[in-house]
């Protein structure tokens, strides 16, 4: 028996919602580094020589035209994608170039798709009850039931994201930005060090993405937020540090301003429209 199984049957793990896998040391650096990542697909290269870092507690936004390698980066990140070269580190004690798609989700990556995946018809309640209980760091076994703490965790998410009133409601009434919102609390129902996010306010409403900008920002600090998006005045709202990639490679980095008045970025969105 591996030692981590070891720690996931003990009782002590019902003590805490905190990971219970060897925590990520960011005490000399950030919590993800990336160099020199590259990779191919039958020759054509996805992601070229990409460098990124976030530190920890950083909301980073990352735009760039479609087909710059975004998607393929958190593909990466997550372990579904296995790149050629280079190093991926989440902190500075764990190589996820040498671990699978569920260990890494375990250590603390949690990544929310373009489409929401709520189950309709279970309530708002059930759906974060039930991303808890597909945490195997917390229900190690289906039979054990909840303690208040889990049902602390799940008020506190639903506070956050703003669904309390609708917590009895079937998560099929929900509107398009509800959903993508109940999504973000299941995954945060597992605390998770570093959540990625792709696309998250493809079809909103003006008011939904304003609430959307409030939630995201309000996790920073807390867990490390890398925000994927299309949107130039979605990522305005709430960029503090924006990296922009172009063939797989960064392209610039720093403030919206900064970026959006390089010269290389504006050929590269105006190459977009034309
Ligand atoms: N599994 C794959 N097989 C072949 N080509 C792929 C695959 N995944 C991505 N690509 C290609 O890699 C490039 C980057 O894609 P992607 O990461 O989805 O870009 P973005 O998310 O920035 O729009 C695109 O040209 C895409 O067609
Ligand atoms: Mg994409």
């Amino acid at each position: 028996m591996s030692i981590f199984q070891e720690l996931t049957n003990r009782d002590q793990v019902f003590e805490f919602l905190a990971p219970v896998q060897s925590p990520v040391d960011v005490r000399h650096g950030p919590i993800l580094y990336m160099e020199d990542v590259s990779v191919s697909f039958d020759g054509f290269k996805a992601i070229n020589n990409l460098n990124l870092t976030i530190d920890d507690g950083e909301l980073r936004c990352i735009i760039g035209p479609n087909g710059a390698g975004k998607t393929t980066m958190m593909d990466i990140i997550t372990g579904k994608t296995r790149p050629d070269t280079g190093s991926v580190w989440f902190g500075s004690r764990h190589n996820l170039l040498t671990m699978n798609e569920p260990d890494i989700a375990t250590l603390g990556i949690g990544r929310k798709f373009q489409k929401p995946t709520v189950f309709e018809a279970l309530t708002v309640f059930e759906n974060l009850e039930l991303a808890m209980a597909t945490d195997k760091r917390i229900f190690p076994t289906l039979t054990a039931t909840m303690k208040p703490e889990y049902r602390e965790r799940i008020e506190e998410v639903l506070e956050m994201i703003g669904l309390k009133d609708l917590r009895n409601a079937p998560a099929g009434i929900l509107s398009h930005g509800q959903k993508q919102w109940l999504e973000i609390g299941m995954l945060l129902m597992q605390k998770p060090r570093l959540l990625l996010v792709d696309e998250p306010v493809a079809g909103m409403t003006e008011q939904e993405m304003e609430r959307t900008a409030e939630l995201l920002t309000s996790l920073a600090g807390k867990q490390s937020v890398v925000v994927v998006e299309h949107d130039m005045g979605f990522v305005r709202s709430i960029a503090r540090k924006v990296t922009v990639l172009h063939q797989g490679s960064v392209l610039a980095e720093g403030s919206m301003d900064q970026v959006s008045n390089d010269p290389e970025v504006v050929k590269v969105y105006l190459g977009e429209e034309a």
